[in-house]
């Protein structure tokens, strides 16, 4: 093991984005963070924004502040994700949550197709996406069927089975870009003509590619999409999500949830709802400026840096720890949960094991060992790993494989109970 910690050292040594590490906050806890494709460490200049926002612009500016910057910050950070999501200016804009924003824009995707009543998405979905599909279903009515795609290996969606469920009857298919689970990416330029090329329309969840692959959305010409900021975006627990309706598809369709924030001026007070102009149509109510604001140093550093530079980063350290995994412990009985092909794959990798759920618990237990490593689990049996190159070290990579093996080795892992937590 020697010679490959030499190897991750030397890694780290090289990483041009190393000096973004100091950039976020760390405690006084020794912590190898592995799951920032949940919930994203905290920048220290989200920090200080957040002090500033509460002392000096709610705390003393109070109202006065929605005109000193607070009433346009969501469609300017929504340009900052734009730029991240390969779309254009005014695209994209920040509101609500990913299943509020999924529902809205599934909505006006079935209202634009009336007449055509099938909606098709995928198993390896994320639950609230299916569970928002299936209530649409209901609202819409009579005839109206959700066909979920089965996959064949649990990993990867077949580009055929998807194929043959998109028949002309067919209004909207729902995907995530990047599977929760599994991390499998779908080719989004690939499906979108698919989809396009019978008539319907595509919405994205990005929730799991925003910030870990380059964004395709204006190459792909994609319809419609959503995807959340507390991941890779580093907003916080609960920070606002995004929704992204191509230019000229904006005017043609309707919010079902017509909030004042969605009328042309919302300070009119008007007492019948005119929809607002372009991608402000589809705001709902007041936004949560406090965290919101956390998200722009994200964004900052990664349009600085650029998506190309950071996806560079995430491949070579996904396949270094594919390297030292199949190493060190698949002789241990573990297995990949994830595509192999980069392409295929976003910036997490899943490894499965029959002990997945208390390798975890050990692995995140501050009286085991020196080193507190935290992953995620994902039932049946997967141990997620998020890469995240802003603060992700080889070496981090390197002791979460050696801790691992260690706790599976000497059978640490019995000790802990099999009763799931509340959040996993
Ligand atoms: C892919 C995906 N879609 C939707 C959601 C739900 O997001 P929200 O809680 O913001 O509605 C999540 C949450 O983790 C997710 O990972």
């Amino acid at each position: 093991m020697e010679s490959v910690y030499k190897e991750a050292l030397s890694l780290d040594e090289q990483d041009e984005l190393s000096a973004y590490r100091s950039k976020f906050i760390s405690g006084k806890e020794k912590l190898i963070y592995l799951d920032g494709n949940s919930l994203g460490k905290l920048p220290a200049e989200s920090k200080a924004i957040l002090e500033r926002s509460v002392n000096i612009e709610w705390g003393e500016r109070l109202i006065r502040s929605w005109n000193e910057g607070w009433f346009t910050k969501n469609a300017e950070l929504g340009d900052k994700i734009a730029q991240i999501a390969g779309a254009s200016e005014g695209e994209v804009i920040i509101t609500d949550t990913t299943s509020v924003n999924l529902y809205k824009l599934a909505h006006a995707a079935l209202n634009f197709k009336m007449g055509r009543t099938r909606i098709v998405t995928d198993e390896l979905n994320f639950p609230s996406d299916l569970y928002i599909l299936q209530g649409l279903v209901k609202e819409f009515g009579e005839g109206y069927e959700l066909i979920i795609v089965p996959s064949r290996d649990g990993m990867t969606i077949d580009t055929m089975d998807l194929k043959e469920a998109i028949v002309d009857n067919t209004a909207l298919v729902s995907l995530s870009h990047v599977a929760f689970k599994s991390s499998f990416r779908y080719n989004m330029k690939e499906i979108t003509s698919l989809v396009q090329d019978k008539g319907a329309m595509i919405l994205w969840d990005l929730s799991h590619s925003i910030g870990a692959v380059p964004g395709e959305l204006n190459e792909s010409n994609a319809d419609l999409a959503v995807g959340c900021t507390y991941k890779y975006l580093n907003g916080g627990p609960g920070s606002p999500a995004f929704l992204y309706v191509r230019k000229d598809l904006q005017d043609k369709l309707s919010s079902p949830i017509w909030g004042w924030f969605g009328d042309k001026n919302p300070f009119d007070f008007e007492l019948n709802y005119r929809p607002g102009e372009g991608i402000k149509r589809f705001l709902t109510g007041t936004p949560p400026i406090l965290s919101l604001k956390t998200i722009e140093p994200t964004l900052d550093m990664m349009n600085e840096i650029s998506m190309e530079r950071i996806r560079k980063k995430s491949v070579s350290q996904s396949d270094f720890l594919i390297r030292i995994a199949e190493k060190f412990l698949y002789p241990l009985g573990f297995q990949t949960g994830s595509p192999m092909d980069p392409e295929k794959r976003g910036s997490h990798l899943s490894l499965r094991h029959p002990e997945a759920y208390r390798i975890c618990k050990a692995l995140i237990d501050p009286d085991l060992g020196e080193t507190v490593v935290i992953p995620d689990f994902r039932d049946p049996d997967n141990i997620r790993f998020g890469i995240t190159p802003l603060y992700t070290a080889y070496t981090e990579l390197f002791i979460a494989v050696r801790e691992i093996r260690s706790i599976v080795e000497d059978k640490l892992f019995l000790k802990y109970s099999l009763k799931r937590e509340q959040v996993t």
